[in-house]
């Protein structure tokens, strides 16, 4: 039975991961955050919880001792400075790289992002980038691959939930340029893509993989509506929010967060990522590397959450 160490399981992405490694035979050891104000951790046999945190080096040396592999999960996705995503997308890879090759850990898999694609939007899209530069210095002393998730959503998301629900609604907020196309993901499709990589008998590609769902070329906020039309049985009413109101957000959100410890999700470097025209991912090498197929587009992941 493998044992793989896990960061970010008390997240949205890294809760559905524990499922699926538990499920699938793995031992897990999995970091949380005493402080933090998630949910404690709930006590699984198959797993062992330990405290800790991306700048304590000690506890990330006991989180890796004795595993087979690191699935590195965890990752700031709100905040208003480079320094702030820095301190975890890129500090924290680089000290679990660390406590990994002290201990002898042979494999690393790290979680990524769509957004380290164009790394000139924004501080989570540079501090993303530079991550994944951290783990490209340790080639020649740990096997890894990468994944680059496009936006993912499922159940316990709460940055897409609120626009999945006026989907729901059929009310389709055009966020982002009109002619914009995207790639999305159901978090078990994600979580499927992470067992592939992982399996004992197969060898890391020290790659760089894109996912999306099996819709290929991505969407468009026209088929977003056409989908919503479908699945509510009636039309659906479009709307775009212009740029100069949500840029006016991001503004006063960075002006919060200059105040106070207020982490913001909407930044103007957020919406610089949210107006940029292609998030459209590629499948064709983590199929061809691992067999992986999504399950779920889109539709059906709507089906799965609402209806
Ligand atoms: N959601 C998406 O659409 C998406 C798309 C592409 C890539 N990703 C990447 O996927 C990963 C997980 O995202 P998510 O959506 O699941 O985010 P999330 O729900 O905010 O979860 C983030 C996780 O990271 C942990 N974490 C944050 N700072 C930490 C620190 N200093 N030390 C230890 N743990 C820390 C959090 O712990 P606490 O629970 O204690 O806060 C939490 O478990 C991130 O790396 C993100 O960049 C997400």
């Amino acid at each position: 039975m493998a044992t793989i160490a896990l960061t970010g399981a008390t997240g949205f992405i890294g809760r559905v991961l524990l499922k699926y490694l538990t499920d699938q035979g793995s031992r897990v050891k999995a970091l949380y955050r005493p402080g933090s104000s998630s949910l404690p951790p709930k006590a699984i046999a198959s797993v062992e919880w330990v405290a800790g945190n991306l700048e304590d080096a000690d506890s990330l040396r006991t989180l890796v001792t004795n595993v087979d592999a690191i699935v590195h999960c965890a990752g700031a996705v709100r905040g208003a400075t480079l320094e702030q995503f820095k301190k975890i997308n890129v500090e924290g890879v680089e000290r679990l790289l660390q406590a990994a090759v002290e201990q002898g850990v042979p494999r690393f898999l790290l979680i990524s992002s769509l957004a380290a694609r164009e790394p000139s939007l924004s501080a989570y899209a540079l501090s993303k980038k530079l991550g994944e530069d951290t783990l490209l210095e340790y080639d020649d002393k740990i096997s890894w691959d990468i994944l680059r998730p496009p936006a993912v959503y499922g159940p316990g998301d709460r940055e897409m939930e609120p626009l999945l629900k006026l989907i729901r609604r059929s009310i389709v907020p055009v966020v982002g340029s009109k002619d914009g196309r995207f790639s999305l993901l159901y978090v078990d499709d994600l979580a499927e893509a992470v067992i592939c990589l992982l399996r004992p008998d197969r060898i890391s590609a020290r790659q760089c993989f894109e996912l999306h769902d099996g819709h290929p070329n991505g969407y468009t906020w026209a088929q977003i509506a056409a989908i919503a039309a479908q699945l509510n049985g009636k039309p659906a009413h479009c709307f775009s929010l212009p740029r100069g109101l949500i840029s006016i957000v991001g503004r006063i959100n960075i002006a919060i967060a200059s105040l106070s410890s207020y982490q913001p999700m909407l930044t103007p470097g957020k919406v610089r990522e949210i107006f940029h025209p292609d998030w459209v991912s590629d499948n064709s090498a983590i199929t061809r590397a691992t067999n992986w197929q999504p399950k779920v587009l889109f539709p059906d992941g709507m089906r799965r959450l609402f209806y």
